[in-house]
């Protein structure tokens, strides 16, 4: 007989990524081996994002272009999994009623049952949010590579009034520290060389043994781990245990991805961020204070409703003052359920385009600014992946995480290279390996 196939298809973040590994390691125990020939698949799974209304669309879209393969074999399980779940249950079951099962980020072991026992005929629907759900017995079914996501916690309870997040994946429950030590030291078994812990605000992170201070200093102790990441803080969170933790742990990367949503004090507080523009412009000081050489990136949204001009200008001087080394730059998407998706001022779509590609521009020059004055230093990448523009050439990120393209000579994939930076182009490093 056959074995079974399953095919995933994986939108939205990082979290994301890494509950479809979950699921693959869950089904793979349920006797199913993945294939990555849609047609072939004998269920698929979609796992969505409902972040901003395109990420919807896309599903939406997916979902009409899978009903054929659905119409060629009733045999064919497929499922929406993630955040759009809790959506879809009373939308698309009715609109899409090809669609067997919805289950929401924290009914995953279900999969198995409603595996085994299905009847073709029934549909499966499980959107409850848990209040301890953090898989925290399970090792997720990774791919080979250099870095291995690993959650640490779930849930949001920021309820910043753009973000539906809150309402998708529910309150915020954090992992053991015993059970994400096990996991990356499993990757580290796997291969793997970085992991990068992840959460809606990694830094909230807390259980009884400890903070996420705590955590960082035990993970920088695993032996043969040589980088570790980890995203999104929130800026109410950072403390300086973590910084302290980061300076004195040279696996830990300097690197804080640190989302800023907006520079105006006024929408800060519309948007419920719960700092003001000062206070973050002292948290970056205070971050570069304890490693100067500290690289920073940001999410930003332009054209939250009422945003005026001086308050989107208010945004520009924060990215210039602060020189992130890059940014996610997104216009402002109405999500229905959330606070702000009630308020009557929303801005239009041309002075939200408009404002967005001011904003990329100016990152662009930043980010060439702060990159240039690369040129000359020696910087160490962990070799990643071919270049994609040459076959004789390796990409590797720096602890920075900026991509540097090198020649490959005798390096290796995950080899750690020293590389004197010769030239910056686009949102690029180039560099020459030194040799000792
Ligand atoms: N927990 C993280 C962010 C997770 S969502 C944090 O607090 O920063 C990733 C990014 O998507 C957010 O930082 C925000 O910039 C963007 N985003 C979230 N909701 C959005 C919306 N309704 N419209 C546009 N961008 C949004
Ligand atoms: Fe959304 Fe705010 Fe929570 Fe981030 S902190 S996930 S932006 S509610
Ligand atoms: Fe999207 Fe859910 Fe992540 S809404 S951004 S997949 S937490």
């Amino acid at each position: 007989m056959n074995e079974n196939k399953y095919y995933i298809e994986t939108y939205g973040c990082q979290m994301n990524v890494y509950d479809s590994e979950l699921v693959a390691s869950l089904l793979k125990k349920t006797g199913y081996s993945e294939t990555k020939q849609i047609e072939s698949a004998d269920v698929i799974f979609l796992n969505t994002c409902a972040i901003r209304e395109k990420a919807e669309e896309t599903v939406h879209n997916r979902l009409d272009s899978l009903h054929f393969l659905k119409k060629k074999n009733p045999n064919l399980l497929l499922g929406v999994l993630g955040c759009m779940a809790k959506n879809l249950k009373d939308g698309i079951l009715e609109s899409r009623p090809y669609v067997d099962v919805v289950l929401g980020p924290d009914s995953y072991r279900k999969l198995p049952d409603i595996l085994n026992d299905r009847k073709s005929s029934n549909h499966f629907v499980d959107t409850r949010l848990s209040k301890f759900e953090v898989y925290d017995d399970m090792f997720p079914s990774r791919a080979e590579g250099i870095n291995a996501w690993i959650s640490i916690m779930r849930g949001c309870d920021k309820f910043c009034t753009f973000c539906i997040v809150p309402f998708t994946r529910g309150r915020e429950r954090s992992r053991s520290i015993d059970g994400i030590i096990k996991e990356a030291e499993h990757s580290v078994k796997q291969g793997f060389v970085e992991v990068t812990l992840l959460g809606q605000n990694v830094n909230s992170y807390r259980t009884p043994e400890g903070s996420f201070a705590d955590l960082l200093s035990e993970i920088s102790k695993i032996k043969g781990l040589k980088r570790i990441r980890y995203t999104s803080p929130h800026p109410r969170d950072m403390t300086d245990d973590v910084l302290k933790v980061m300076r004195d742990n040279s696996n830990i990367c300097n690197y804080i991805h640190l989302p800023l949503q907006s520079g105006s004090d006024r929408i800060l507080k519309r948007m419920n961020r719960t700092y003001n523009r000062s206070e973050f412009l002292a948290l970056c000081d205070k971050i570069r204070t304890f490693m100067p050489d500290c690289s920073l990136s940001t999410d930003i949204i332009v054209g939250f409703p009422g945003e005026t001009e001086s308050e989107f200008e208010d945004t520009l001087d924060i990215v210039r003052q602060v020189e992130f080394n890059s940014s996610f730059m997104f216009k402002y998407s109405s999500r229905p359920g959330t606070k702000a998706s009630q308020y009557s001022d929303q801005i239009p779509e041309n002075i939200k385009q408009y404002r967005l590609e001011k904003l990329i521009s100016l990152q662009k020059k930043v980010t060439h600014n702060v990159n240039s004055r690369l040129i000359g230093k020696d910087l160490q990448v962990i070799v990643e992946k071919e270049s994609k523009k040459s076959k004789k050439q390796w990409a590797g990120r720096t602890d920075g995480n900026t991509w540097v393209i090198f020649d490959k000579m005798n390096f290796k994939l995950k080899d750690t290279v020293t590389l004197r930076i010769n030239d910056a182009q686009g949102i690029t490093l180039f560099g020459d390996p030194i040799v000792s």
